[in-house]
């Protein structure tokens, strides 16, 4: 298992709010598009939780088959349509959606910065196992906003390190690999605004104003923090 510490990026310069997810998507790309594993590009790729397209923007390959699975219209609607895009409106959280899945044939299963909102995260791993076929996921971990959850006293809503390794490792014989994230900001206003519009905070709501107020005020850190669990299975068995 490698663990590494990626980089720490000053968000002032950028106006949006998604920097630590399209490094992600970047980074699972790269295993998609590797040939150190494969002797072929992917041509028929399923995407779980596609949101706008940050994975299907960074292939630059031909692709046959692309179909993005989010429970969000208003994500798919962003999303990059092509006579060989699907965009599919549906809820990994829900075991007919893999049914479904199932009978369609793709070559390789990415998801990029989503299973952690899953619901039952052993089922779906177990989903994806199903299809036997090379994955690579990306999942942020409970050490996301550690140090806010830490100061605000409210345990993480994302799932564990140990959890998700433990899982990958029972259902998908895979190589995983941890990077930390920072990301600096020049204002607490600043940082709490990219907290609130980044995917990665949904359903943050917790708190109350006064309390997110504290919050802000306690906040020991100029920099937010992120946990990424990369897990990359190549074998077909
Ligand atoms: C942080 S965004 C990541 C989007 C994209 N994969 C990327 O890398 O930018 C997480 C996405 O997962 C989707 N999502 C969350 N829970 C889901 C579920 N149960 N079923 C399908 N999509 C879900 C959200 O709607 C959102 O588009």
């Amino acid at each position: 298992m490698k663990v590494s510490q990626e980089f720490s990026k000053y968000a002032k310069e950028y106006p949006k709010f998604n920097q630590i997810q399209e490094e992600v998507a970047k980074k699972l790309i790269k295993f998609l598009a590797s040939t150190e594993h494969f002797t072929y590009k992917p041509k028929k790729i399923l995407d779980l939780g596609c949101g706008s397209g940050a994975v299907y923007n960074l292939i630059d390959w031909k692709v046959e088959r692309f179909i993005g699975v989010d429970f969000s219209h208003k994500m798919l609607e962003l999303h990059p349509k092509a006579e060989n895009v699907t965009c599919l409106l549906g809820d990994f959280n829900d075991n007919r959606l893999f049914e479904e899945l199932l009978k369609e044939e793709f070559d390789y299963i990415v998801s990029a910065s989503a299973l952690q909102w899953a619901e039952d995260l052993e089922s779906i791993f177990k989903n994806i196992a199903g299809f036997h076929l090379p994955v690579s996921l990306a999942v942020f971990t409970s050490g996301t906003f550690a140090a806010i959850n830490k100061t605000a006293k409210v345990d993480a809503i994302t799932p564990s390190k140990e959890k998700i390794i433990e899982l990958a490792e029972k259902y998908l014989d895979a190589e995983i690999e941890i990077v930390n994230y920072s990301l600096e900001f020049e204002t607490v206003r600043d940082m709490f605004r990219y907290i609130k519009k980044s995917g990665v905070s949904a359903a943050r709501n917790v708190l109350n104003y006064k309390q997110t107020k504290k919050l802000m005020d306690e906040y020991p850190l100029n920099y937010l923090e992120f946990e990424v669990v990369y897990i990359n299975s190549f074998s077909k068995a």
